[in-house]
This record gives structure tokens, C-alpha cells and sequence, in this order.
């Protein structure tokens, strides 16, 4: 299967390099394409570095938007003709720097990404949000863990795309758990009680279950 991945910075190149290991072919596409070359050659012959954002999409059946909460918006209104019916993952958190190099959040407290690019998305776009709650380093160290692997939270309201989701996570070397619909895709963000988490299956369901 192909995914494309937009965005191949800190986050974006650990998804791609976990994807492409597990078997995925990937399209990349990054600002200035340097990053997503550089990351393409990494990866072999998996990956190829496409012409622009919307070319990434070219037969593409999932995206990840792997991308600062910032530039989300301007990147969707770009491609959004073709992001409907496909499998749209997103990682970002709703953090950015300020001038002091301190880390500032984006969005008022009780607002999460998710629910925030759920309305900018395109009619058909099928939103999960995932890939995002550990730091990318703590992300590839914990894949394709044993014998107990590493979860990896997803919520989303469509079930086509819990099940496609799903499928990335486990070729990324995780076990999928999903915390529920959008609407809690604050618990899995900066801040949330399902972030920065390595945990097994049977905890995961147990602090799911205990909300
Ligand atoms: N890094 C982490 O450990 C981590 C972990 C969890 C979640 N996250 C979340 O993931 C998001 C991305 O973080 P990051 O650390 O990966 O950021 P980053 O290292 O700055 O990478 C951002 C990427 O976006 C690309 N980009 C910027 N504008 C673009 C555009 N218009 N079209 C295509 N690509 C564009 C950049 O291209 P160039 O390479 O050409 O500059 C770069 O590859 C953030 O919301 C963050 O909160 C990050």
C-alpha cells in the first residue's frame, strides 16, 4: 500500500522511516524538497520524493500530515481536492516556540488539534489522529518492542479509518488502541493523559476504560 507523507522534519521522518521498514511504499514531500530527498535516499527505493504536496497524494490511498499546527491549514486548503476519500493521519500537536525559544501552546486550553483540523478538512476526508503522542526519538525506540509490543493511540469518528489507521500503526511496529472518537483527541496531545506514554496493551485498555 501507499502512503504519502507531507512534511519529512523530526516527526515526519521517524513515521516514514517505521513505515517503510514495515513494507509501505511512501511518497514524500517537504517545504523545500532537500529534507525529503536526503530522507528518500535513507529509506531506498521505498520511498521517492514527489514533484509537489498534491503529486504526493498521486496514488496515495492514506496521508500524514506531518507538519507544526501552524502551517496545517494552508497545506489542506492546498491539497484538499484530493484529500477527499482518502485516510488523513495527523500527528501535530497545537505547540509552537515563542521568541524566548520557550514552547507555547496554540489554542486555548480544552481545544485539541484534532478537533480544530476535523473542521478544516474537506467533505470525505477521513481524519485519525495518531503518531503524535511521544517524541519522534522515543517513537522509533519503542516500535516493533517484545515480547510485549508498544501501543500506539488513535482516536477518530470513522470506522473505515480506525480500520485503515490500524493497519499503518501495526506497519509501524506498534499495537493500535483507539481512545475514542475526535472529541478526545486531547487526551492523546500535548498536555493529555494519554501523552508521552509507552505502555503495553492490557494497561492501555485499562487507563481507556478508566477514563
Ligand atoms: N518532532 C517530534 O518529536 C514530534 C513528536 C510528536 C508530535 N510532533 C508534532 O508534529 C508536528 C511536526 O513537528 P516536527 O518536529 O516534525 O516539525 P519539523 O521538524 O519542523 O518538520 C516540519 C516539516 O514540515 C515541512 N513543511 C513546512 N511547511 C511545509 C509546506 N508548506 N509543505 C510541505 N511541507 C512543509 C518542513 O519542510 P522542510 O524539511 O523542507 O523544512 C519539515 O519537513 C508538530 O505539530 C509537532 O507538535 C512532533
Amino acid at each position: 500500500m501507499t502512503t504519502a507523507i507531507i512534511g519529512t522534519g523530526g516527526i515526519g521522518s521517524a513515521i516514514a522511516r517505521l513505515l517503510g521498514s514495515g513494507g509501505e511504499t511512501l511518497r514524500l514531500s517537504s517545504a523545500d524538497h532537500e529534507s525529503a530527498r536526503t530522507l528518500a535516499a535513507r529509506i531506498g527505493p521505498a520511498a521517492v520524493v514527489a514533484v509537489d504536496n498534491r503529486d504526493a497524494l498521486q496514488g496515495a490511498e492514506a496521508v500524514v500530515l506531518a507538519l507544526r499546527f501552524g502551517v496545517l491549514k494552508g497545506v489542506i486548503n492546498e491539497i484538499a481536492g484530493p484529500l477527499t476519500d482518502k485516510l488523513v493521519v495527523v500527528p501535530s500537536n497545537p505547540v509552537g516556540i515563542d521568541a524566548q525559544g520557550n514552547l507555547i501552546r496554540l489554542l486555548p486550553e480544552g481545544q485539541s488539534s484534532g478537533e480544530v483540523v476535523a473542521g478544516w478538512l474537506p467533505a470525505g476526508a477521513r481524519l485519525a489522529m495518531t503518531f503524535g503522542t511521544m517524541s519522534a526519538d522515543l517513537l522509533e525506540s519503542s516500535s516493533n518492542r517484545s515480547p510485549e509490543p508498544a501501543v500506539l493511540f488513535y482516536v477518530t469518528d470513522d470506522d473505515r479509518a480506525g480500520e485503515e489507521v490500524e493497519r499503518l500503526i501495526r506497519t509501524a511496529g506498534f499495537e493500535p488502541v483507539k481512545a475514542g472518537g475526535i472529541e478526545q483527541s486531547g487526551r492523546l496531545e500535548v498536555g493529555g493523559d494519554l501523552h508521552d506514554l509507552v505502555v503495553g496493551p492490557a494497561k492501555a485498555r485499562s487507563l481507556i476504560d478508566g477514563a
